[in-house]
């Protein structure tokens, strides 16, 4: 039989709330450590008790189920902080800060390469498990490493950004890492020079001739603000599917028929869709799945109107993704993460 649970572990615990998709879900045990230490602590008596370990962020791009058996820890390292050498300025960020409080106060500090990745929902530690990315900047490009602690044993080990193998939404956290480490702290390197990213969409008109990084900032946070449906009145994981990237004779194939299809070629090779426009194309934008519905400003996202569950979401995601195939043949791939129960 297993030793009792620690004192520090919640029985029960309601996560409905605590996801920005709403879904119903109950934890058995949850623990939000605030120090390293007592993060190790909860990983060690979590194996010494045989007692599974899932990890939650911010919660803003994740499915649950209704009920997850063992303990969900989500790892509430607040601290950052920032070091200059001279020439270099370098922020360590605590697993558990907000990541759009951290762009706010590194643009006020007129310190560039976060700013066009304003109001991304969730914790900085989430960050790098998805490569977040929008308006042509994606956190690989302003990262140095992480710090992870292993879920076996709570050992620490750092990784360089080119061991995090980061690709478009995706990571080592997605792959070979998964459940196996648990990231507590990133290494950013944020410049002191402009270095104004401003090709996607109208974002270019949106700011002055010389924008600082702030205004960048802010200019980003009004267009998400328009397109993107806030979770806090409208539950929502942002985008739900991934743009497909597929390759140059399917591409030409599509665009043949239908020249309006927003396609990107990507630096790696192949094309870049837009799904968003696909859904849209299948007339499916503001659709309603039961308890769920296609948004009705931006098609990617699926936003949770009423008493559904993940089942429900499920239902409602495979419907637009069969659409999607029957019109287009291109199968959609979904973008948050499945927590097992
Ligand atoms: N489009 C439509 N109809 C729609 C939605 C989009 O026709 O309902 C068209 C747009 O007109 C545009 C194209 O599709 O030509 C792309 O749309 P948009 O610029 O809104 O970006 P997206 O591809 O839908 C991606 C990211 C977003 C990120 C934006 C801006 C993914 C899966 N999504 O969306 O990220 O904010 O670009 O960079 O890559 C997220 O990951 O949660 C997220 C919101």
């Amino acid at each position: 039989m297993s030793s009792p649970a620690p004192a520090e572990w919640q029985r029960d615990m309601d996560l409905t709330t605590a996801n920005t998709l709403r879904l119903p879900c109950r934890a058995q045990f949850f623990a939000a450590p605030r120090t390293r230490a007592a993060l190790r602590r909860c990983i060690v008596q979590a194996r010494q008790r045989g007692t599974a370990i899932t990890l939650m962020g911010g919660g803003s791009n994740v499915l649950l189920p209704p009920r997850i058996g063992g303990l969900v820890l989500q790892p509430a390292l607040h601290q950052w902080w920032l070091e200059s050498d001279g020439s270099r300025v370098r922020a360590w960020v605590g697993a558990g800060v907000n990541w759009h409080r951290l762009v706010m106060a590194l643009a006020e500090r007129g310190l560039w390469g976060t700013e066009n990745l304003a109001l991304i929902p969730g914790d900085c530690g989430a960050a790098p498990v998805q490569n977040i990315g929008a308006y042509g900047v994606e956190l690989a490009d302003v990262l140095v490493g992480v710090e992870v602690m292993s879920l076996d044993d709570g050992s620490v080990r750092w990784l360089s950004r080119e061991a995090c193998r980061f690709g478009y939404r995706d990571s080592v956290f997605k792959r070979e890492l998964a459940g196996r480490v648990v990231i507590t702290r990133l290494l950013l390197e944020p410049g002191r020079e402009a270095r104004p990213v401003l090709g996607y969409g109208d974002l270019a008109a949106r700011v002055g001739d010389r924008p600082s990084a702030l205004e960048i900032a802010r200019a980003v946070s009004a267009v998400r603000r328009e397109k993107l449906p806030d979770p806090q009145y409208l539950p929502n994981a942002g985008s739900f599917f991934k743009n497909p990237v597929v390759d140059e004779v399917v591409a030409r194939k599509l665009f043949a028929r239908y020249p309006q299809l927003p396609c990107f070629a990507q630096p790696g090779g192949g094309y870049k869709l837009a799904a968003g426009w696909l859904i849209d194309r299948c007339g499916l934008k503001g659709q309603r799945f039961g308890a769920f519905a296609v948004h009705d400003r931006q098609a990617l996202v699926l936003v949770h109107t009423g008493d559904g569950d993940r089942a429900g979401l499920e239902a409602a995601a495979s419907r637009v993704a069969a659409a999607v195939s029957q019109r287009f043949g291109i199968e959609l791939e979904r973008e948050p993460r499945m927590i097992d129960g």
